[in-house]
C-alpha cells in the first residue's frame, strides 16, 4: 500500500497545461499572495464588476486576536457590487450567453435538460421579480429546501440579485431541524418543491416543509409565503399524478412557482450591495447541539469561490465539470453554484444517487457528457469500492482529467482506487480540505503543479496561512502533529454566526489568541506536506501516545474484509484510552474470530504494539448523516455502554442505533 513515501507527479498533458504548471510557479504565486495580498487579489477583482471600486487603501483589514478586541475580517470594504450580476449578466456580456450553464440529469435515465447562460438569467429574473412581489427586500433572509433541480440555483441567484440572504437546508433534514432554522434566521418566506425521487426512494418535501411551518407558528413565526416547484409531473416515475394531487397548498400563503413565474418580467435590475454586505448562512452542526448559522458575505466570498474553482480544478473553456455534492451543503454552495458560474463554466447538475438504476449511474454519465472534472466526497468513493472492478471499467471515462475529494480525510486505499481505476493513472486527484466556515479550499494540492500524496491535502491555496499549534498554544515548526489553525483571514472566510457573534469568537478564535481554529488536526511530514488527521476531539491518547481516529481506521480499512470502519477512543483504567473499533465487512467476508485476530495484528504491525485495538466490534451498519458523516458521538456511547445518545435526528439511519447496542462484543 501507498505510503507517505509515494509521490505521484501530475501526468505530463495535465501540467503542460495547467494553469499553475510545477511547484516553483505555485510557491511563486503563494508567496506573492503572502507577501503582497493587495497585488495577488487586487488583479483578479479586476475580472469582476464592482458598481463602487475598491478603494486600495482599505482592501482588507482584520483582527484574529480577541485580546485586541472583537474579530472582525472584512474585504474591499466601501466596494459595492450584486454576485448574480457578476456570475450572469457578465458572462453574458463576455458571450457566454448561449453557452450550456447546467446539464441537468434527473434521478431517471430518461429524464434530462438544459440551461444556457442567456436563458439562466432570464429565469433568476423572473423569479427575482417574483420575490420581490412578495416582499422580499435587501437583507432579509429566504428558507430554501430543494432537491437538486435547476429552479435551486435560480432561486439562490434569485435572492443574491435582490439582496436577499438565502439560507438553505438539506432538503434530508426533518422537519424539526428544519423548522428550528427558519425560526433562527427567521426566514419569511420558503421554497420548494412538491417532491423528488432520489434513488427508488419518494421524498414529500412540501408535506415536510408543511409540518416545519406548523412547527414554526407554534413557536410564534409565521412564514408568509411558500413557494412549490411542480416537479413531480415533469419526471419519469411510476405514479406521477397520484403524487401530484396529493399535495396540500394552503390559501394565500402557498404558491406554485411555475404559475408565479409566468407572467414576470424576465428583466430585473440588480440591488448593488456592499461587499461586505452578507450573501447566505448556512447552518453546521456544533458541540452543543445547537447549530450554527454560519454567514459569508458578497465580495469576499465571490472572488475566492472563483479562484479555487479556477486553479483547483484547473478549468478551462469547453470543460465539462461536475461535482456529486448536494446543493444543501457547503460544497454545494461554492462547487456547484458560485465557483462554476464564476468562470463561465459547464457544470452537471445530478438529481439522483450512486446507486440508481444501477452501481455504474456515476460512471455513466461520466462517460456520457464527457465529464473533465469530476469531485465527490471519500463515503461515495468507498461505497462504490465495493463492487466489481467491471462497473467501473466498461465505460470510456478517458475525458477525465482531475479528480476531486472532500469531506473527510480520504484514506489511501480509497485514494489509489480514485486513482487507478477511475482515473486511469492519468488524472490529478485534489484532495481539499475545507470548511463550510472557510468558504471555499484552503489546503489541496494543485492539479498540475504539486505531486500527490495519496492522503495528503498536502498545500495551502493562495492566501491561506496554515500553522500548527502544540496543546499549549506554541507553533510547531518542521515536522509534528497538532491543532491546524489559520494566522490570517482569506477572502472567503466566515464573518460571524447568525445573530451571535460571542459564539463565533468563543467557538473559533478563544482557544488560541491570535488564530481561527478549525478544530481538526494536522500533521507535517518531512516534505512540508500536510495530512489532516481529523476532528480534534477525535482524536485520542492510549498510554501517552497522540494518534487520530482516522489513522487507525485508514489502517483497518487496508485489510480486504473491512469494507468501512470507525474509531472511537473508550477510557482504559490503565492506558488512559483504548480503541474500540466499529467494522463493516465487504461483501465477501464474514465477520469472525480470524479476522478479528487479523485486524488486530495489522494494527500492531501499521502503528505500534500500543495502538492494537482493545475492542472490534462487527457493525453491519454505521450511524451516518444524510451528508455521510459518521457520527462518532454515538459510538463513542455505545463504546461505553450508555444509552444516553442524545439527539438522532440527523441521522440518516436512527435504526442503526439499537443495532450497533445489540452487537456488543462481550469484551467490549
Ligand atoms: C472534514 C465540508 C480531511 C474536516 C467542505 C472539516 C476533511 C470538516 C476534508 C468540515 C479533507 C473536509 N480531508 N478532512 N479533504 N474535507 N474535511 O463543514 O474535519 O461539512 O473540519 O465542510 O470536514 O465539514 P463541512
Amino acid at each position: 500500500m501507498p505510503s507517505e513515501k509515494s509521490i505521484y507527479a501530475p501526468d505530463k498533458t495535465l501540467f503542460k497545461n495547467a494553469y499553475v504548471s510545477s511547484f516553483a510557479d505555485y510557491k511563486e504565486q503563494y508567496n506573492k499572495s503572502i507577501d503582497n495580498p493587495e497585488e495577488f487579489w487586487g488583479e483578479i477583482t479586476k475580472q469582476f464588476h464592482w458598481e463602487t471600486p475598491i478603494k486600495y487603501d482599505n482592501f482588507f483589514r482584520y483582527n484574529f486576536d480577541i485580546r485586541k478586541g472583537p474579530i472582525y475580517t472584512k474585504w474591499f470594504d466601501g466596494a459595492t457590487t450584486n454576485i448574480c450580476y457578476n456570475v450572469l449578466d457578465r458572462n453574458v456580456r463576455n458571450g457566454h450567453g448561449d453557452q450550456i450553464a447546467y446539464y441537468w440529469v434527473g434521478n431517471h435515465p430518461d429524464d434530462y435538460s438544459r440551461l444556457t447562460y442567456k436563458r439562466l438569467l432570464e429565469e433568476v429574473c423572473k423569479f427575482a421579480n417574483v420575490l420581490k412581489s412578495k416582499g422580499v427586500k435587501k437583507g432579509d433572509r429566504v428558507a430554501v429546501y430543494m432537491p437538486m433541480i435547476l429552479e435551486a440555483v435560480i432561486a439562490l441567484l434569485a435572492c443574491t440579485r435582490i439582496g436577499a440572504v438565502h439560507s438553505l437546508v438539506f432538503a434530508g433534514f426533518s422537519a424539526d431541524s428544519f423548522s428550528e432554522r427558519i425560526i433562527d434566521c427567521g426566514a419569511k418566506v420558503l421554497i420548494t418543491a412538491d417532491g423528488v425521487w432520489r434513488g427508488e426512494k419518494f421524498l414529500q418535501l412540501k408535506s415536510i416543509c408543511d409540518q416545519a411551518m406548523e412547527k414554526c407558528s407554534k413557536h410564534g413565526h409565521n412564514v408568509d409565503c411558500c413557494v412549490v416547484v411542480q416537479h413531480l409531473c415533469r419526471v419519469t416515475s411510476p405514479n406521477r399524478m397520484q403524487e401530484h394531487k396529493k399535495v396540500y397548498m394552503k390559501d394565500g400563503r402557498d404558491i406554485w412557482w411555475q404559475e408565479a413565474v409566468a407572467d414576470a418580467s424576465t428583466s430585473c435590475y440588480p440591488e448593488w450591495v456592499q461587499a461586505e454586505d452578507p450573501l447566505f448562512m448556512l447552518y453546521t452542526s456544533g458541540s452543543t447541539g445547537k447549530p450554527k448559522g454560519v454567514l459569508h458575505t458578497t465580495g469576499g466570498y465571490m472572488i475566492y469561490a472563483a479562484t479555487t474553482f479556477k486553479y483547483v480544478f484547473d478549468y478551462k473553456p469547453n470543460d465539462i465539470y461536475w461535482c456529486t455534492a448536494d446543493i444543501g451543503w457547503i460544497t454545494g454552495h461554492t462547487y456547484v453554484v458560485y465557483g462554476p458560474l464564476a468562470n463561465a463554466a459547464t457544470s452537471i447538475l445530478y438529481e439522483g444517487t450512486p446507486f440508481y438504476p444501477n452501481n455504474d449511474r456515476f460512471w455513466e454519465i461520466v462517460e456520457k457528457y464527457k465529464v473533465t472534472q469530476f469531485y465527490t466526497a471519500p463515503t461515495a468513493i468507498r461505497a462504490l469500492m465495493k463492487f466489481e472492478d467491471d462497473l467501473v471499467k466498461r465505460h470510456n471515462l478517458s475525458s477525465l482529467r482531475v479528480l476531486g475529494s472532500v469531506g473527510e480525510p480520504i484514506n489511501p486505499e480509497a485514494w489509489m482506487w480514485y486513482y487507478k481505476l477511475v482515473g486511469g493513472e492519468k488524472c490529478s486527484i485534489v484532495d481539499t480540505f475545507w470548511q463550510t466556515e472557510t468558504g471555499g479550499h484552503v489546503l489541496t494540492p494543485l492539479p498540475g503543479a504539486v505531486p500527490m500524496k495519496p492522503g495528503a491535502a498536502a498545500t495551502p491555496f493562495f492566501g491561506v496561512q496554515p500553522v500548527l499549534l502544540d496543546e499549549s498554544g506554541k507553533e510547531i515548526q518542521g515536522e509534528g502533529e497538532g491543532y491546524l489553525v489559520f494566522s490570517r483571514p482569506w477572502p472567503g472566510i466566515m464573518r460571524t454566526l447568525y445573530n451571535n457573534h460571542d459564539r463565533y469568537e468563543s467557538t473559533y478564535f478563544s482557544k488560541f489568541p491570535g488564530y481561527y481554529c478549525t478544530g481538526d488536526g494536522a500533521r507535517r511530514d518531512a516534505d512540508g506536506y500536510l495530512w489532516v488527521t481529523g476532528r480534534v476531539d477525535d482524536m485520542l491518547n492510549v498510554s501517552g501516545h497522540l494518534m487520530s481516529t482516522a489513522e487507525v481506521e485508514s489502517i483497518l480499512t487496508e485489510h480486504r474484509g473491512v469494507a468501512e470502519a470507525a474509531v472511537v477512543a473508550k477510557p482504559h483504567p490503565v492506558k488512559g484510552e483504548c480503541l474500540y473499533c466499529f467494522i463493516t465487512t465487504t461483501d465477501q467476508v464474514k465477520f469472525d474470530a480470524k479476522l478479528l485476530q487479523e485486524l488486530k495484528h495489522h494494527v500492531r504491525e501499521r502503528i505500534g504494539p500500543f495502538a492494537q485495538p482493545d475492542v472490534v466490534q462487527n457493525a453491519p451498519a454505521l450511524p451516518k448523516t444524510r451528508s455521510g458523516k459518521i457520527m462518532r458521538r454515538i459510538l463513542r456511547k455505545v463504546a461505553v455502554n450508555d444509552r444516553n445518545v442524545g439527539d438522532v435526528s440527523t441521522l440518516a439511519d436512527s435504526s442503526v442505533v439499537e443495532q450497533l447496542f445489540g452487537g456488543r462484543p462481550e469484551n467490549a
